[in-house]
């Protein structure tokens, strides 16, 4: 079975990390928005530079700019390709536009996982999160260590903290998503779609609870 998952879920609640090992698992593609923008944003053209302030800031990247980078991602891949958009849609507008996109390339969403954490879990992750400089793979400096400090088990790299990460764009970020992304939650609810998933656990028990919902997929 071909796989087309959207993840919803609040900043730190572990997204991406999930995802990256659900590719992994199913063969599928990790289309993250938040690293397409970060690509985006270094480079020195106008749109880089906007790209840059407003992911430091904690709001959102306007809808066409970030719905134009998906559809381009997934048009690349093709219709035969399973994916996860991780962290894609964030708003209604998104939402509305993902639909089209799909509807031009003759292809439906399975489901849109719901990764919840609580905030108190979220603070803890993000402050100690760690990121693959090439590679992107995610570390925790304590929950998910790489075997040696500061280098990409996976391809040796050096690891970098993000700039988001810094607690008061944190706040920012939480709220921002409060306000703009959780109607998504109801939106797909509507649409029969939605699975929530309690992310507050271990990852691998967190894994297994996606496994789950994706089986109840049939
Ligand atoms: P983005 O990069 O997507 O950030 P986010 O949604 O805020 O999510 P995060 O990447 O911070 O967290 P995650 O849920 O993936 O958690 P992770 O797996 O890393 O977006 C950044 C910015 O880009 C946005 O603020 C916005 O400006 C812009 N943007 C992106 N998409 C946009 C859109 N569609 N529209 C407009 N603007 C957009 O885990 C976090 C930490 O916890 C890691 O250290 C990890 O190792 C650890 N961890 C994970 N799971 C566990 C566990 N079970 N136990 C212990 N530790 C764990």
């Amino acid at each position: 079975m071909v796989l087309r998952l959207v993840f919803l879920g609040p900043p730190g609640a572990g997204k991406g990390t999930i995802a990256q090992r659900l590719c992994t698992a199913h063969n599928l593609v990790q289309v993250s928005t938040g690293d397409l923008l970060r690509e985006e944003s270094k480079s020195e053209s106008g749109l880089g530079k906007k790209v840059k302030a407003i992911m430091e800031s904690g709001q959102y990247v306007d809808d066409q700019t970030v719905s134009k980078l998906v559809e381009n991602k997934l048009a690349s891949l093709g219709g035969e390709k399973g994916f996860i958009l991780d962290g894609y849609p964030r708003t209604l507008k998104q939402a509305e536009l993902l639909e089209s996109i799909l509807e031009n390339l003759g292809i439906s969403l399975d489901a849109a996982i719901d990764i919840e954490a609580s905030d108190e879990t979220i603070v803890k992750r993000l402050s100690g999160r760690r990121s693959c400089s090439k590679c992107g793979k995610i570390y925790h400096v304590k929950n998910i260590p790489p075997k040696e400090e500061g280098k990409c088990d996976a391809c040796s790299s050096a690891l970098f903290q993000r700039d988001d990460d810094k607690p008061e764009v944190v706040k920012t970020r939480l709220e921002t998503y409060r306000e703009k992304t959780k109607p998504l939650v109801d939106y797909y609810k509507e649409k029969g779609l939605l699975k929530a998933i309690d992310a507050n656990g271990e990852v691998e028990e967190n894994m297994q609870n996606v496994e789950k919902a994706l089986k109840e997929l049939g």
